[in-house]
């Protein structure tokens, strides 16, 4: 592939193996914290069943990616104004159809994605827990997957679990490690290395750190008033580490190394499928 038809689109799933633990919240404010410093940001809540992205912002989105895969619009017409100019592309809430797509319907998804115009310069997918075929399927299209993780043995457990599905069924890579909801940055830093370690020793995979995020009880506040943590306490140090992940991001591999179409990222499989 010539450089001249690089993907201008930097895609980056937000996965956990687990549940619960901030990939919707950390995906949204980084992608906030992108969009502040003049990217262009496109936040796909890849939940696709109980997406919720839109809840938390308390927006009621008329069409959804649902009514976009039963041909009743364009993909583009679904997209709303986000905070800070991020535009988001609702998943559908409550939806079991939505939340067990056959792999031929996921690859109409990722067509469609590809369809949209103008192209963002990164896509950020809020993916979902679990390490089902919807989150594999987001997260190995990714240029790099952030893998949120909190200080428990079950999150830790689950995390390496993703890991080691997405590098040893996927090749996946570049995968970046945020721990979130850390008491404070030393232990926070303390749970990535041991889980590099794990993950160098038995994946020969080393990991990297985008950053530790402190529990911050304006995160309650933030969602009351339905707004990023970056706007509703831009000062704390959640928002501050928020920030800096947003910013490590844009440095640490810049551009998209993938196809230019994300279908052509699939498996021979699903591209057949998809015909
Ligand atoms: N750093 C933090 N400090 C305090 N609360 C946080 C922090 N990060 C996330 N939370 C809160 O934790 C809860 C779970 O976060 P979130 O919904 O983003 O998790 P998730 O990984 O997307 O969950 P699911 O797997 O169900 O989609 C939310 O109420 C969120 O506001
Ligand atoms: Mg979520």
């Amino acid at each position: 592939m010539s450089v001249a038809s690089a993907p201008p689109t930097r895609l980056i799933a937000f996965s956990s193996g687990k549940g619960g633990v901030g990939k919707t919240f950390l995906s949204l404010n980084v992608a906030a914290a992108l969009a502040m410093s003049g990217r262009s940001v496109l936040l796909f809540d890849g939940d696709l069943g109980l997406a919720n992205v839109h809840v938390l912002l308390g927006m009621q989105p008329k069409l959804d990616l649902s009514d976009a895969l039963a041909g009743r619009c364009t993909i583009g017409q679904t997209l709303l104004d986000g905070p800070s100019g991020v535009k988001v592309l609702p998943g559908a809430s409550g939806n079991r159809g939505m939340a067990e797509l056959t792999t031929s319907e996921m690859t109409q998804v990722i067509q469609a994605i590809d369809g949209l115009t103008p192209a963002p310069d990164y896509m950020l997918i809020d993916t979902g827990a679990g390490i089902g075929t919807q989150v594999t399927t987001l997260a190995r299209l990714a240029d790099s997957i952030v893998v949120v993780v909190r200080d428990e043995p079950a999150s830790l457990a689950d995390a390496y679990g993703l890991i080691k599905v997405m590098h040893q069924d996927f090749g996946s890579r570049n995968i970046d490690i945020v721990v979130n909801d850390a008491a404070d940055v030393k232990r926070g830093e303390a749970v990535y290395h041991r889980l590099s370690q794990v993950a160098t020793q038995f994946l020969g995979l080393p990991l990297t750190l985008a950053g530790v995020v402190p529990h911050e009880n304006a995160t309650v506040t933030a969602t009351r008033r339905r707004e990023t943590l970056l706007t509703a306490a831009p000062h704390s140090a959640a928002a501050i580490a928020i920030r800096q992940i947003a910013a490590r991001l844009e440095t640490s591999r810049a551009g998209s190394s993938g196809p230019r179409f994300l279908v052509d990222r699939l498996g021979p499989a699903e591209r057949t499928d998809a015909t």
